[in-house]
């Protein structure tokens, strides 16, 4: 045995520096999942026959280039079919999109804090992350962003509403913003929450990407449409981009089972949307309660909270459990809570009510 073989396979050196991805906590059986975002619903009816109907034939590969669904899409939103590119997931189409523009020695530039997928994605393509962080206002900070851009600068994510905080950017400050960017830089309006925005001075990006050739849009159905588990999701491009991301995906990721479910979903969109309406209310009744009780809270346009507890997020999050709600928080930072059942909704909102009282 020479002495090389007993070392282990060379791993890339940029691993090292790439954070790990923390998944929203596990509920246990007695208690809320508050912490990834997710739909509270059980699927609609439509959408979980279509799902079983698929899974009795899953011994075949599905549709590589996913046509009913991509198809579907483009109705939907009015877009060519060749602007449409799936994944499993919107997180897997924007590792797509910066593996189709950044390598080495390009830069990435993104709000911080905000979606934790962008640095991990950013370095795995082995290109470096330029994290510009949010105002006072827990907003995207677009002017810092602008000077951010050097000529290294590949890609830029804007998140809108930002995770976690659930601000959003209206239009003329984002039009400004794009405007701005010179046109080899890609934008990527990452809108995995636009169902739940009701500030109608927020853009819908479909509406912008159209004469930008340099915007693409990132689309979900594990938020509203309540398919975090199927994993899928997608972009609207322009058709370099577009190509480019058909390219770079994993070739046959998105299961029949979640492209059936999705074009189910867009199906059943009205009765879906109902259910999206009854989680803005819940959000505005748990917004108006937490100002009631004296938290300062920035306008959430998702499915979530932002409580921001600095040193105090842990024994926050802690209360949050012991009371029998899981929460997500970012220590040192805040919590964000996913709005959910009412009753979820209520013991987070008795546990924050206690705990202001001991700040
Ligand atoms: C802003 C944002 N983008 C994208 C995603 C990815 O969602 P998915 O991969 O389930 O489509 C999330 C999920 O939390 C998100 O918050």
């Amino acid at each position: 045995m020479s002495g090389t073989e007993a070392q282990g396979p060379r791993l890339r050196p940029t691993l090292d520096g790439i954070p790990t991805y923390k998944p929203g906590k596990p509920a246990s059986a007695d208690s809320y999942k508050l912490s990834s975002n997710e739909n509270p619903y059980e699927p609609l009816p439509g959408v979980l026959e279509a799902a079983l109907a698929a899974a009795g034939s899953f011994n075949r590969y599905p549709d590589m280039a996913t046509t009913e669904l991509t198809a579907e899409l483009a109705a939907r939103f009015g877009v060519p079919a060749e602007h449409v590119a799936t994944g499993t997931g919107s997180v897997s189409v924007a590792q797509s999109l910066v593996l189709s523009t950044a390598g080495p020695g390009d830069e990435v530039i993104f709000a911080w804090r905000s979606f934790e997928a962008y640095p991990i994605i950013t370095q795995v393509a082995g290109a470096t992350p330029v994290p510009v962080p949010l105002t006072a206002g827990e907003a995207h900070d677009l002017e810092t962003m602008l000077a951010a851009i050097t000529d290294r600068t590949r890609l830029i994510f804007v998140c809108n509403p930002n995770n976690p905080t659930g601000v959003a950017i209206h239009r003329g400050e984002l039009e400004r913003f794009l405007d701005a960017v010179p046109s080899d830089i890609l934008v990527v309006l990452d809108e995995a929450y636009r169902e739940f925005i009701r500030d109608a001075a927020v853009p819908d990006g479909i509406g912008i990407y159209r004469d930008r050739p340099n915007v693409c849009v990132l689309r979900t159905f594990s938020k509203a449409y309540g398919l975090a588990g199927l994993r899928v999701g997608f972009a609207i491009a322009h058709e370099p981009v577009a190509t480019a991301l058909r390219k770079t995906a994993i070739p046959f990721g998105v299961s029949q089972l979640a492209q059936d479910a999705a074009v189910a979903s867009l199906r059943a969109e009205d009765a879906l949307l109902v259910r999206v309406e009854a989680l803005v209310e819940e959000r505005t009744r748990v917004a108006a309660a937490l100002a009631e009780q004296g938290w300062a809270l920035a306008d959430s346009q998702a499915n979530f909270v932002w409580l921001r507890l600095g040193d105090r997020t842990m024994d926050f999050a802690e209360a949050c459990a012991r009371a029998g709600v899981i929460v997500r928080p970012f220590p040192g930072e805040g919590v964000r809570v996913t709005i959910g059942e009412v009753a979820a909704n209520d013991i987070f909102l008795a546990t924050a009510e206690a705990f202001r009282k001991e700040l």
